[in-house]
């Protein structure tokens, strides 16, 4: 079928709206009608050329709709199923799908590329002969996608889409990074460092796991109060403040942990949270920097104050159990989604989505779909 998306054709660039063709789905495949997609920083990482992208790419890795055809021999799937997609698939049967890593899955190794597991692809660009990559195999700036069920959680029919597509990405990742990567336990100090679209996340994440300090650190005034409302009990504009202050609370220990969600993730930005951790603390390191970024920190530090520095991806989260756990917390009144959604735009304004994002405007930028 003919559709129209988001498409990257250059790095640096910018998002350009035009035709795609998408494949009829294939088995455990479905061809979903999207309703919203949510403006994560990670694909704007492809449009400033931060990291090397696929080209032609159709962007877009968080999102929902509805699935308006099923591929044969698909069990489990049914036409106008409502479904939140995942950014990372789980295929349910690998080492790490069956360890409780799901967001280790081996299907993540085809995502950067763009394409399925035996290479091919499932959308083109009518007139032209290239491969046309999908954002983490869902392209959710695609008014239609095509997705492997692996990527895609069943949820109620009843759920509004534009903030339960959050937990696609957004809400795995921040709150995630506190649950599961940073271990936040009551009582514990927590510094997020950087409060957009994850960070926030983390911040809810700390706060429901009974950190006695959350406190939240980014130079965007929107943001601290955000984080505020969200469960933060300080909010500074810089680490140096954050440091100064996290240590008069801890009889000068420093935090349990810091969390990094950075928009685009700097070595300074570890080396301040590594200098804000109490001995045996935790640095989760959830933003993503240049493909070339090192960190630097000091080893006798590392070693002999026994810190941890803990990568995360989809913050540790397993999106079969955990992306339903999320959206029935917010069902419940325990986690915040609406008032995180602060502006909708049309796919056509895609490109402005992403210049508010910068300057600050948004936790999180939606793309809704008429
Ligand atoms: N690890 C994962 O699985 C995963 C998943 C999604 C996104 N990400 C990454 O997480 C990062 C955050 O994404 P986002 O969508 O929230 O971006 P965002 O742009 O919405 O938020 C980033 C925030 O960081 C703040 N900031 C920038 N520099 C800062 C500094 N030095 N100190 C404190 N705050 C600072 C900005 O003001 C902004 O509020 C990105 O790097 C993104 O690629 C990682
Ligand atoms: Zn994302
Ligand atoms: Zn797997």
């Amino acid at each position: 079928m003919r559709t129209s998306g988001a498409v990257l054709f250059d790095s640096p660039g910018e998002w350009k709206i035009v035709d795609i063709d998408v494949e009829a789905p294939r088995q455990a495949e479905l061809l979903v009608e999207m309703t919203a997609a949510g403006l994560c920083h990670s694909d704007d990482h492809y449009v400033r050329g931060d990291t090397v992208a696929p080209l032609p790419l159709a962007g877009g890795h968080e999102g929902a709709g509805v699935v308006v055809e099923v591929g044969p021999h698909t069990s489990g799937w049914a036409v106008g199923d409502h479904v939140v997609m995942s950014f990372l698939p789980a295929c349910g049967r690998c080492r790490w799908c069956a360890t409780g890593m799901q967001n280790l899955c081996d299907m993540g190794r085809f995502l950067r590329d763009g394409c399925r597991e035996d290479g091919s692809f499932r959308m083109s660009l009518p007139g032209d002969d290239r491969n046309l990559a999908q954002m983490c195999g869902i392209s959710t700036f695609s008014r239609h996608t095509l997705i492997d069920v692996a990527a895609a959680i069943k949820v109620p029919a009843e759920l509004p889409l534009t903030s339960a597509c959050l937990a696609g990405c957004g809400v795995g990742t921040g709150w995630g990074s506190a649950v599961n990567s940073a271990q936040v336990v009551p009582g514990d100090t927590v510094i997020v460092m950087g409060v957009g679209g994850i960070g926030i996340h983390a911040v809810q994440g700390a706060s429901h796991s009974g950190a006695s300090h959350v406190i939240a650190v980014d130079p965007v005034e929107l943001k601290r109060e955000m984080a505020g409302k969200v469960g933060a009990t300080a909010a500074f504009a810089s680490m140096p403040e954050a440091i100064e202050f996290t240590r008069s609370r801890t009889n000068g220990q420093g935090a349990d942990s810091a969390i990094v969600c950075t928009g685009v993730l700097e070595s300074d930005h570890v080396t301040q949270a590594f200098d804000a951790i109490r001995k045996a603390g935790t640095v989760v390191v959830t933003a993503i920097g240049h493909a070339d970024t090192d960190i630097t920190i000091n080893a006798r530090e590392l070693t002999l104050f026994q810190k941890r520095i803990q990568g995360s991806v989809f913050g540790g989260s397993n999106p079969t159990a955990d992306i339903p756990r999320m959206l029935d917390m917010y069902v419940n009144g325990d986690l915040l989604l609406d008032e995180l959604v602060t502006s909708t735009y049309a796919l056509e304004d895609i490109n402005q989505g992403y210049k508010d994002m910068h300057a600050g405007k948004n936790i999180r930028g939606v793309i809704t779909y008429d």
